[in-house]
Order: C-alpha cells, then structure tokens, then sequence
C-alpha cells in the first residue's frame, strides 16, 4: 500500500491488535471516554454564521479529542511506533496549530502562542514553510503534555472570542475555515484512536 496513498497505520495496527488482543483497549478508547452528555447530534456541522451553533459545535469537537487521550499516559501520548504515526500530543497540538495559523493569525490581532509550535506542529503542506522531520515528532519531549494543554485552551478561547466579536465580513470568512479545522479535527481524532493502538501492538505486556 502506497505511503500517503494509503495510509498504512490502522492495518498494520489491526493486524497486530489481532495478536496481542488489544480489542478491548479499542473499545476503552473508541466508546468509555467519549463525553456521556454528547449526541449525535451535538455534531451536525451548523452554519457557518451562526455565531452560538457553531460556537458550541467548536466546544463539542474539541472535547473529544482530549476525551479520546483521557484513557492514555503522558508516555503513552508521547510515543511514535513508526514514522507514518504520531504521538497523541502532536495530534492534539497540530490540530490547534490549524485554527491559530489559518484562522486567528489571519483574521484577528492573535500572536503566536509560541513561533517554535507553528514548525514543530505542522504537517505535509511544503508550500506553506518549513516544518519538522515527521519521523522525529517522538523526539519533541517539549512542549510537555501540559503545555499541549495550555496551548489548546489558549487556542479554544481566541476561537470562541472571535466568533462572538468579529464583524459580519470576517465572520463569513472564518466560519468557513472553523468548520474545515473541525473536520481536521475530527480526522485526527481517528489517528489518535489508530496511533495509540499501534504503540500499544508495540509493547510486550498485553493491555492493562
Ligand atoms: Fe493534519
């Protein structure tokens, strides 16, 4: 199967959960963390100018992918079993980077939250700059895994408050592009599920 092609993590992964029995590791993190108070319905993509829907919209998807991480260690969250994966923490960070580079520097007064996160969190888009080794985003022990937290509040909040304050004109430019990064969201919230269960095919003890 062709590198970016096809992407070749989740078989892989299957195939060696299959071995090492870690289908009960996939149902944990696929169902038991999951926000009990979320439905379905919490995740009808609203319309791009509706400033209260897609507000709570933006708070619902965001919240599972920290949900879907709440069942794994800070180890577990930093690991890289292949290049072709990434650690849980870049994930939750490069999927934040989107909203702060395509969404809030743009549109809005926003600073970087730290310049070095714009190349340590970015992924494919040559085009668009430079950006770090993908085989090496294991080596990236800092920012820490808390620090991946405050950069998405920080993020989440700048979001929230420019979809109350912006004028009409801008609000039809980033209702758009919010809704694009919460379907990048959404994408990586399936690789969070895939990545970590390919670390844990890794290791030698079955899951606990
Ligand atoms: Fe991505």
């Amino acid at each position: 199967m062709a590198r970016r092609g096809g992407y070749e993590g989740p078989l892989r992964c299957l195939e060696q959960a299959q071995a090492l029995q870690v289908q009960e590791t996939r149902t944990l993190l696929m169902t038991s963390n999951l926000p009990c108070a979320l439905r379905s319905a919490d995740f009808l993509v609203p319309c791009a100018t509706d400033r209260v829907a897609l507000a709570k919209y933006f708070v619902n998807v965001r919240a599972v992918s920290l949900a879907l991480a709440t069942s794994l260690s800070t180890e577990d969250q930093g690991a890289q079993s292949e290049p072709e994966a990434n650690p849980t923490k870049w994930h939750l960070a490069h999927t934040t980077r989107f909203f702060e580079a395509v969404v809030l520097m743009p549109y809005t007064s926003c600073v970087p939250f730290d310049p070095s996160y714009l190349l340590f969190f970015k992924s494919y888009y040559e085009s668009l700059g430079r950006r770090h080794p993908e085989a090496q985003r294991r080596l990236l022990t800092r920012p820490s895994l808390s620090e991946v937290h405050r950069y998405r509040e920080h993020i989440d909040a700048a979001v929230l408050k420019a979809l109350d304050k912006v004028d009409w004109d801008t609000l039809k430019s980033i209702g758009p592009l919010i809704i694009l990064g919460l379907q990048l969201e959404q994408q990586h919230q399936e690789r969070i599920a895939t990545d970590a269960l390919l670390v844990f095919s890794c290791k030698p003890l079955p899951p606990t």
